[in-house]
C-alpha cells in the first residue's frame, strides 16, 4: 500500500482527485488535509467518507507541526490546497499569501525532511500572465509573469517548489492547468455561477466587453493528467494542462443559456475585473508526450456540467442561499444605482 497526502481535498478539483485516486489505485490510501475554508465542503465527499482507505484531517497546510506529523506517514504529496478565486484576491490577498506561498513552503520543508518519493504542486496557467490575441501559446519555458494577487501567490508556490527541486533535490513535479469545469465547483466561479444564475432566472454578469478568452478543461481530464504526472512526470519539470476548448465571455454565456434553455437577455455587462487577464493559452505538448489527451471537448464540458448542476441542486442551493455567499455576491456585484429621475 502507498499513502498519498492530498491537500485541499474538500475543494472542487481536490475532491474529484480524491475520488479518482481511490477508484484508479485500489492499493493506495488517501489522507485528505483540508482547512475547510468557505470553499471546502465535506458534502462533496459523502460517497467516500466511509471508505477504509480514506482519512480526513481538518487542518492548515501552513501549520508546521501538523504537517510534520502527517508527512511522517505518507509516500507522496499532491497539493491542491489554496485560496483560488481571483476576485477575492483583489478584495484582500492576505489569506492567499499565507496559504499559496507560506503554506506551500511549509509542505515542501516537511516533505524534504521526511524524504517523500514525490511532491506534486498544483499550479495554474495564470502564473504566465496574459497573452495578446496573436501571441503563441505558453510553453513551460515561458517566463512567469503573474499580474493579479492570486496569480502572484501561486507563482510564489510554484517557484518555491522549483527551488526545492534545484537546491534540495526534492522530487518535485508541477502542473499548470487551464480553467477547470465540472462537478462540485463552488458557484463563485464563472461556469457554475452562470449555470445556476440561469436556472434561477438571474442575470449572468459579464465583465467588461466579454472578450477575455479562457480554455475550459474538464476536471476529470485534469485529474487524469495530475495522476500521470505524479507517476510518470520527470522530477523538476512543470507540465502545462490545456484542452484547447477556448471561448470568450459572451460566447460562453450564450452557450450556457442555450443549454439551460434561457434567453440571451439574461446577459448583463458589468464593470470589468481590475487588471483582467485577456487571454490564456497553453502548449500542452509535454503533457501529450506522456500519452495524455483531453476526452471532453467544449460541448461535452458544457453539457456534462449543466446536467450535473441541474441534478445536484441539493449541493449548490444551500451554498448560494447562505449569508456568506449572499454577502460576497452583494460586494462583488453591486446593484447599479437607480436611474436618476427628472424632477417634474
Ligand atoms: P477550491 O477553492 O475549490 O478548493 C480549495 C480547497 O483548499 C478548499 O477545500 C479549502 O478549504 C482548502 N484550503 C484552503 N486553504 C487551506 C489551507 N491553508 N490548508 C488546508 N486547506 C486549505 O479550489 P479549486 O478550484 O479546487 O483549486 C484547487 C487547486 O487547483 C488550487 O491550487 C488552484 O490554484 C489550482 N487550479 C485551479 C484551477 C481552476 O480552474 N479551478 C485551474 C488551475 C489550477
Ligand atoms: O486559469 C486557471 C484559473 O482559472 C485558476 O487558477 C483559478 O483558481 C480559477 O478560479 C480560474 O480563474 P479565472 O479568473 O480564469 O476564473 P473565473 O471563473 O473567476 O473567471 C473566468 C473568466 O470569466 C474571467 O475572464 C473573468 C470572467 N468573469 C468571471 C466572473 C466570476 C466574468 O465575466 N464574470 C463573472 O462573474
Amino acid at each position: 500500500m502507498k499513502t498519498v497526502l492530498i491537500t485541499g481535498g474538500a475543494g472542487f478539483i481536490g475532491g474529484n482527485f480524491v475520488r479518482h485516486v481511490l477508484r484508479a489505485h485500489p492499493d493506495y490510501r488517501v489522507i485528505n488535509l483540508d482547512k475547510l475554508t468557505y470553499a471546502g465542503n465535506l458534502a462533496s465527499l459523502a460517497d467516500v467518507a466511509d471508505d477504509p482507505r480514506y482519512e480526513f484531517v481538518r487542518g492548515d497546510i501552513a501549520n508546521a507541526e501538523l504537517v510534520d506529523l502527517l508527512l511522517a506517514r505518507v509516500d507522496m504529496v499532491v497539493n491542491f490546497a489554496a485560496e483560488s478565486h481571483v476576485d477575492r484576491s483583489i478584495m484582500d490577498a492576505d489569506a492567499f499569501m499565507r496559504t499559496n506561498a507560506h503554506g506551500v513552503y511549509t509542505l515542501l520543508n516537511a516533505a524534504h525532511r521526511h524524504g517523500v518519493e514525490r511532491f506534486l504542486q498544483v499550479s495554474t496557467d495564470e502564473v504566465y500572465g496574459s497573452l495578446a490575441p496573436e501571441e503563441a501559446p505558453w510553453t513551460e519555458a515561458s517566463p512567469l509573469a503573474p499580474r493579479n494577487p492570486y496569480a502572484v501567490s501561486k507563482a510564489a508556490g510554484d517557484m518555491m517548489a522549483q527551488a526545492f527541486a534545484i537546491t534540495h533535490g526534492l522530487p518535485v513535479v508541477i502542473t499548470r492547468a487551464a480553467n477547470n469545469v465540472g462537478p462540485f465547483q463552488y458557484p463563485e466561479k464563472r461556469v457554475p455561477l452562470y449555470i445556476t444564475n440561469a436556472m434561477e432566472d438571474r442575470s449572468l454578469p459579464v465583465y467588461g466587453n466579454g472578450r477575455a478568452v479562457r480554455d475550459h478543461l474538464h476536471v476529470e481530464d485534469h485529474c487524469r493528467a495530475v495522476d500521470l504526472v505524479l507517476h510518470e512526470g520527470q522530477s523538476g519539470q512543470a507540465y502545462n494542462v490545456g484542452a484547447g476548448n477556448d471561448a470568450d465571455g459572451v460566447a460562453l454565456a450564450e452557450r450556457i443559456l442555450a443549454a439551460v434553455g434561457k434567453p440571451t437577455s439574461l446577459i448583463e455587462f458589468v464593470a470589468d475585473r481590475p487588471g483582467h487577464d485577456m487571454r490564456y493559452d497553453l502548449d500542452s505538448s509535454r503533457m501529450q508526450a506522456l500519452g495524455w489527451r483531453p476526452r471532453f471537448d467544449m460541448d461535452a464540458c458544457i453539457e456534462a456540467t449543466v446536467a450535473w448542476y441541474v441534478n445536484h441542486q441539493d449541493w449548490w442551493r444551500p451554498i448560494k442561499d447562505s449569508s456568506d455567499f449572499r454577502a460576497y455576491y452583494a460586494r462583488q456585484y453591486p446593484a447599479p444605482p437607480p436611474a436618476l429621475r427628472r424632477a417634474s
